[in-house]
């Protein structure tokens, strides 16, 4: 199964993401693969992510007979605020030189001269979108329109940014990637937004973010009701109400079995249940 933005760039409907694995970073990518994920998420950014070790993993997977092509690659520009010492640009340079920078080293990491989707980390500025956004978008429009990224994204993003760079931006974001609590409504405002404008909505830290919805008695029911694990019915919840996934998981059974989230459908009133749970 697959998802489809506007520009009609499909992508797959799971994720695996890669934050926080460090050296194991090779060994998991490879591993979820083999699992059957076909979309990758990292981020040149040493301090949570390693992307040259899903470089490696890559090139091991290539010589399985696992191509580039059959493969969605995903990685993130990370201002110079998500950044320690070791930015993989100038930081004296200019914004635009920056995206670039981070790009082609992206790309070296990554052994490959394209990416499936490229993501702006976050905004630079907490309410509204300032000057340094304006530009580093315009910059990541630049590589969308050079076909170099098949897509285009933003991460970490509010509804008010995101309505605004849908109305002024030469090109919207195809994707938003965000951390989706259920206190709001898993959310929802966003996910909305993007509906409204044929953006993928990528949610990440559905379990880690959400710990006390995973013992509620009303989720713990419906699982059972279904023979699940209390993972799956999560992640079954978020591709019924229109969302892709992340998973970030270290453990090969569970990469199985958030795969297998979808042999089982839950009730429109089971939906319900979860997506006003937390508010
Ligand atoms: N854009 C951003 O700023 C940003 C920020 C954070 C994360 N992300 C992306 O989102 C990805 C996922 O984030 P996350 O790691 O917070 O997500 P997550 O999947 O909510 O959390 C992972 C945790 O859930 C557990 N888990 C997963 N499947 C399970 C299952 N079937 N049963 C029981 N436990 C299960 C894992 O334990 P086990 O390891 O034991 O399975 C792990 O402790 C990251 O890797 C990254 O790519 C993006």
């Amino acid at each position: 199964m697959s998802l489809t933005a506007y520009n009609n760039v499909p992508l797959p409907s799971w994720m695996y993401g890669t934050a926080w694995k460090k050296e194991a970073t090779a060994q998991l990518v490879q591993h979820a693969v083999a699992a059957g994920f076909t979309a990758i998420d990292t981020a040149n950014q040493l301090i949570h992510y390693q992307e040259a070790l899903v470089g490696d993993a890559l090139q091991t997977l290539a010589k399985q007979g696992i191509t580039r092509e059959s493969l969605f690659l995903q990685t993130k520009f990370t201002p110079v605020n998500g950044q320690d010492h070791r930015t993989p640009y100038d930081v004296k340079a200019d914004l635009t030189t920056q995206v670039k920078q981070s790009f082609d080293s992206s790309l070296n990491h990554l052994h490959t001269d394209y990416l499936d989707s490229y993501v702006l980390h976050g905004p630079y500025t907490r309410y509204g979108l300032g000057a340094a956004d304006w530009e580093v978008w315009a910059a990541i429009e630049e590589l969308y329109q050079s076909g170099k990224a098949k897509m285009i994204g933003i991460s970490n993003v509010t509804a008010e940014q995101l309505a605004l760079l849908c109305k002024q931006a030469a090109h919207k974001p195809m994707v938003v990637q965000n951390r989706c609590y259920a206190a709001l409504g898993w959310d929802k405002e966003i996910r909305e937004i993007c509906r409204a404008q044929g953006i993928i909505y990528q949610g990440f830290s559905l379990l880690t973010a959400n710990r006390e919805v995973l013992v509620a008695p009303d989720v713990r029911a419906i699982a059972q009701r279904f023979k699940a694990g209390v993972a799956q019915v999560i992640f079954r919840f978020a591709m019924q109400v229109g969302m892709l996934p992340l998973t970030g998981t270290t453990n090969p059974q569970h990469m199985k079995e958030d795969l297998q989230s979808d042999q089982f459908t839950l009730s429109p009133e089971d939906v319900e249940r979860i997506e006003t749970i937390g508010m």
